[in-house]
Parts: C-alpha cells; sequence; structure tokens
C-alpha cells in the first residue's frame, strides 16, 4: 500500500493567529471571516521554546535571593518616553510599538536612537519600509548627526547576520510586518512570519541583552495589524495615538513587564519632528472658550500624572426622526446611558434633544470620573448657562444617579489648584478621605448624588 504522503500545513487565521488543520470560511476562535489562509509549516518553527528573560532557572530558589537587575535600565533620553517604558528601557527588552501610519513612529524611534547615539550607545535603525535615502531625509531633517547606524533590508536573516557581526545595545526595526523570513515561505506580515521573525528577534535580545523596539502598523480599529500573538511574544506593548488633525500624540502603555502599565506620554509634531508636551494640562486648555455654556473641565488620571481637559457638550432640539448622539473622544454608550440617567434620576428633559459631546484637543478619554463633567456639560448646554469660572468636576456617575468615588482624587485635586482652579465638585467620599494637605488652595465640594452636583452648579 502506497504510504500517504503529508505535507505540512496549516490553516492560520490572519487576525488572530489560530491555526485549524482545514480551510474554514469562519475563524473559530476570533470569528472573523474568511481570515484563513494555508500556510506552510516548517519544521525550525515548530517545537522552538522562547525563553522569557532570564527565567530559567533550573531549581527553584527563594523569591528573596533574586537580585533585581535595576542597573539595565537605560534612559532613551527623551522623558516622556522614558515615563511610559517605566524609566527607560530594559537590556534585552523588546518593545511594539503600534500605530496608524503617519502618526509619527519612524520620527519618534528615530529621534530616541539619536539621542542614544549621541550618548555613545551603539545603535542600528533597520528600515524596511523606507529606503535608506528616504530615512537619512527623514534624519537631516530632523537635525540627527551621521553616526546612527542604518540598515535597509527586508530580510530577517541580514538582521540577524549584523547582529551577530556587531554589538548593538539598542535596535529599532521599522517595521515588523515588512521583515519576512526565508525559511518560510509565506508572504510578510502573515500571521506565520510575523511570529517567526518576532519571536527570532526576541530570542536574540534575550541572549544578548539588546534592547529592541519593533514597529507595528495598527489596523483602523486599532488592534496591531495581524495578531494579538505578538503582543504576547514582546515585553512591552506601547499604542501611538492621536488625531490626524490635531498635533498631540499621545503613546500610551498597553502592557508593560518592566514597569507601570496605562501610563501616557504627550508629544507635539512639530516641523523639526515630535516635542515633549511635559505640561499637557496647560496644551489642552489653552484654546477653551471663556464663559461657554456647554464647557467643563475635568482632571483625568491615565498613568501616574493627572491631566485637564475640556469636555464640551452641545444639545440642540432633534428635528426629525429619533435624536442624534455623537461621540468624539469618549465612550458613546457611556453618553446614552448618561442621558437616560439625566432624565430619569435628575428630571434633567434631553431624551427629544440631538446631544454632541466631546472631549476638546483631540484627546480620548476612557475613565468613568469624565461621567459628571459631562452631565453637568449637558445641563449647561441645554439651559445656556456656562459653569462658573475656576471650577472643576469630576466623579463616576452610577445608574441611580449617584455620584461614586474614583481613584487618585489627591492627584486630581492637585492638578486642579495647580493649574489655577479655585473649586472643585466630586464625589463626596473622595472630598472626605483628602487631608487638610491635600486641598491646600482649593474648595471641595463633595456630592452624593447629580441631583447635589446640578444644585451646586445652579
Ligand atoms: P512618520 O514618523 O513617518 O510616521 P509613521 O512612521 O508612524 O508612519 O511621520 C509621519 C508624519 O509626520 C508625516 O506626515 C510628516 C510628519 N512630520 C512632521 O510634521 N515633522 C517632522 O519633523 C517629521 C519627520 C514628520
Ligand atoms: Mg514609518
Amino acid at each position: 500500500m502506497a504510504k500517504k504522503i503529508t505535507i505540512k500545513s496549516a490553516f492560520v487565521c490572519q487576525q488572530c493567529g489560530a491555526s485549524s488543520p482545514k480551510w474554514l470560511g469562519r475563524c473559530g476562535e476570533c470569528q472573523a471571516w474568511g481570515s484563513l489562509v494555508e500556510e506552510r509549516v516548517s519544521s525550525s518553527s515548530k517545537g522552538s521554546t522562547r525563553s522569557s528573560g532570564g527565567l530559567s532557572h533550573s531549581a527553584p530558589v527563594p523569591l528573596s535571593s533574586v537580585a533585581e537587575d535595576e542597573t539595565a535600565r537605560l534612559s532613551v533620553g527623551i522623558g516622556e518616553l522614558d515615563r511610559v517604558l517605566g524609566g527607560g528601557i530594559v537590556a534585552g527588552g523588546v518593545v511594539l510599538l503600534g500605530g496608524e501610519p503617519g502618526i509619527g513612529k519612524s520620527t519618534l524611534l528615530m529621534q530616541a536612537l539619536a539621542r542614544l547615539d549621541a550618548a555613545g550607545i551603539s545603535t542600528l535603525y533597520v528600515t524596511g519600509e523606507e529606503s535608506a535615502s528616504q530615512v537619512a531625509m527623514r534624519a537631516r531633517r530632523l537635525g540627527i548627526g551621521d553616526s546612527m547606524n542604518l540598515l535597509a533590508t527586508t530580510e530577517l536573516e541580514s538582521v540577524i547576520d549584523a547582529l551577530s557581526n556587531h554589538r548593538f545595545h539598542v535596535v529599532v526595526i521599522d517595521s515588523i510586518q515588512t521583515l519576512r523570513s526565508a525559511e518560510l515561505e509565506s508572504s510578510p506580515g502573515a500571521v506565520a512570519q510575523l511570529r517567526e521573525v518576532t519571536g527570532r528577534l526576541t530570542e536574540i535580545a534575550k541572549r544578548d541583552g539588546v534592547a529592541m523596539f519593533l514597529i507595528g502598523h495598527v489596523t483602523k480599529d486599532g488592534a496591531i495589524a495581524g495578531p494579538k500573538v505578538l503582543e504576547h511574544l514582546v515585553d512591552t506593548v506601547l499604542s501611538f495615538e492621536g488625531d490626524a488633525t490635531h498635533a498631540f500624540r499621545l503613546v500610551r502603555a498597553i502592557k508593560n513587564r518592566f514597569g507601570p502599565a496605562s501610563e501616557v506620554g504627550v508629544f507635539e509634531m512639530a516641523e523639526d519632528g515630535l516635542r515633549e508636551v511635559p505640561d499637557p494640562s496647560a496644551l489642552f486648555l489653552a484654546e477653551r472658550p471663556d464663559n461657554a455654556a456647554g464647557s467643563v473641565v475635568v482632571p483625568i488620571a491615565e498613568g501616574t500624572r493627572p491631566v485637564l481637559v475640556e469636555v464640551q457638550a452641545l444639545v440642540a432640539p432633534a428635528l426629525y426622526g429619533s435624536p442624534r448622539r455623537v461621540a468624539n473622544g469618549l465612550d458613546g454608550n457611556r453618553l446614552s446611558v448618561l442621558l437616560a440617567v439625566l432624565t430619569r434620576k435628575a428630571h434633567v428633559h434631553v431624551m427629544d434633544q440631538d446631544v454632541f459631546a466631546s472631549v476638546a484637543g483631540g484627546a480620548r478619554v476612557d475613565e468613568r470620573a469624565i461621567d459628571l463633567a459631562l452631565a453637568a456639560a449637558i445641563v449647561s448646554s441645554l439651559r445656556e448657562r456656562p459653569l462658573p469660572e475656576g471650577v472643576v468636576v469630576f466623579g463616576e456617575v452610577g445608574l441611580a444617579g449617584e455620584v461614586r468615588a474614583v481613584p487618585r482624587a489627591s492627584a486630581r485635586v492637585k492638578e486642579a489648584a495647580k493649574m489655577g482652579f479655585r473649586r472643585v465638585i466630586l464625589p463626596l467620599l473622595n472630598a472626605e478621605r483628602l487631608s487638610a494637605s491635600e486641598r491646600k488652595g482649593v474648595e471641595l465640594v463633595g456630592v452624593k448624588t447629580l441631583d447635589d452636583a446640578l444644585a451646586v452648579l445652579g
């Protein structure tokens, strides 16, 4: 009897990386339609277990005997980026920087490499995306010296060669989607390639103590193009966000094995590259209209640094059909919930009104602490009555119309005081817990319900 010949191939979902032995119209893991692509399984990629940075002790040891390797942290010379990274990059650490095309990923990492280079650290910039001359052009525009090493290739093997021939301390790969390993047949950017390329680079980073930045493209809905699988292979995932119509750019830590997640760095895109914004509150409030109805300032606290932003609402009678609800920079579902709570619990009738709400300046806020400010902005616009000067508002609003405490109240109050605000409307529980020194320079008004808050605001 003829022996059955088996070709090693699998159908891999290009969205989530799940594999299936036969073709399916819909991925069984992530339910994406038409995302399965046949890929040849290479023997070299099979069973290669990835070590996770120095964790390969063969015998158990007491935790107390494991030394922290703090000296290995290296400042990239850009304060905002250092903070998001948790104080700098770590030797052997692999950082994935995701963001939409044109947001400034190449610019930011080129600036970081230039600073490291100037500090005498050996760096390499690998470009698969742009030609060497395009990269050089950008470097001149950024006023960067010529000493940085550049490698223009799309072959993983030539990157690995370069890394074994010379000891680089910090390497940027721009971008991970353009690199391809000759050992696999699939095209660059396919899940199998991404996994292979990222896996092998990560291995080298760990083995040789090289810090690596991998640039990754994201799809429109914000996922790193192709696969979530990448996020598991790397130590740190940063997301570069911003609105193409604004100069502000936020770098957010989504995952960080070496520092706090949810830290945010703020930049501004200028003629000569990205500039740090050490005082984002001033920037976000710079264009705030004087004495305008529907405008409320709220201290948000994503990461360790509080930032004041302006929430705006515009309420107008709906002309026909069901009223429109449009949210920019904040959660549209939250807006709908708040409108229902306002109607039922605070007797503010907005159900027959169009409501537009946004966070000014192109920032995005996902914090519940914005609820009370948003509600105040809606009521202020509806009644065409501006809030009193010098007031900030924060707090979560529950479905019963109660105002709930939020974390980091002290930092929020401090930032408001620093920016010259004199009155803070906040959850009662938060207000009661602040010490005399934490409330210095501001009047705190603790509220228990949405009704209370609206009464205070007149
Ligand atoms: P880039 O870093 O190429 O983005 P990415 O790598 O994320 O695709 O930067 C893209 C945009 O930034 C580009 O549209 C031009 C703008 N830009 C500036 O405004 N100033 C500058 O100094 C540079 C280098 C770019
Ligand atoms: Mg780029």
